[in-house]
């Protein structure tokens, strides 16, 4: 494969660019297989649940899908807790990353906050104020938020439901990721 001519970005030329471009897109047609296979390796976290973090996830999309959500919405709820592996303080902010070029503000702000509105379920059992979500109560996705955790989070840890299969949300997570249209990292362009 051709490589670039430079050692250092301030020196890349315009057939520079193209070369990283062509390789970009080729990079880019493959995220959809990468984000299934992060979804699949969270088989491997369970600690004392119930269920795997893949059956949870697996739960979570199914259970989106038969409320009739969106391909977006249930992409999303699928990878929610992608995150949970290298970012397990900052998992819903870690997957917003990942999600924001390619899905609605709504639904990035559903993951970016759902550890927080998830709290709800348990902080008080800590001695936390499990009301701490209230500080976004005038936000415009508060809403959203509490119901993807109320119906589709929280509730997602029953060893006996009957989640479809992992291989049934690929054609959706191509879908919803094959092309990014928002602008990401404070760029004003898609970056290649
Ligand atoms: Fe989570
Ligand atoms: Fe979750």
């Amino acid at each position: 494969m051709a490589t670039v001519s430079y050692t250092r970005m301030a020196d890349m030329t315009e057939a520079d660019l193209k070369l990283l471009e062509a390789d970009a897109a080729a990079d880019a047609r493959e995220l959809p297989g990468r984000l299934m296979d992060a979804v699949a390796q969270l088989e491997r976290f369970q600690g004392a649940d119930k269920v795997t973090r893949l059956e949870h996830s697996l739960q979570s999309a199914t259970r989106a899908h038969r409320a009739g959500k969106d391909k977006e919405y249930v992409a999303a709820t699928l990878l929610h807790d992608i995150g949970d592996t290298l970012a397990p303080h900052s998992h819903g902010e870690m997957v917003a990353a990942v999600l924001r070029p390619f899905v609605s503000e709504r639904v990035c702000w559903i993951v970016q906050k759902h550890a927080l509105f998830q709290a709800y379920y348990y902080a008080h059992l800590m001695g936390e104020d499990r009301n701490a979500r209230d500080k976004y109560i005038d936000h415009p996705f508060y809403d959203d938020c509490v119901e993807f955790c109320e119906h589709f989070d929280q509730n997602c840890f029953d060893p006996d439901y009957d989640s479809l299969p992992l291989e049934f949300f690929r054609p959706i997570v191509e879908e919803v990721f094959r092309r990014p249209r928002n602008a990401a990292d404070d760029l004003e362009f898609v970056a290649p």
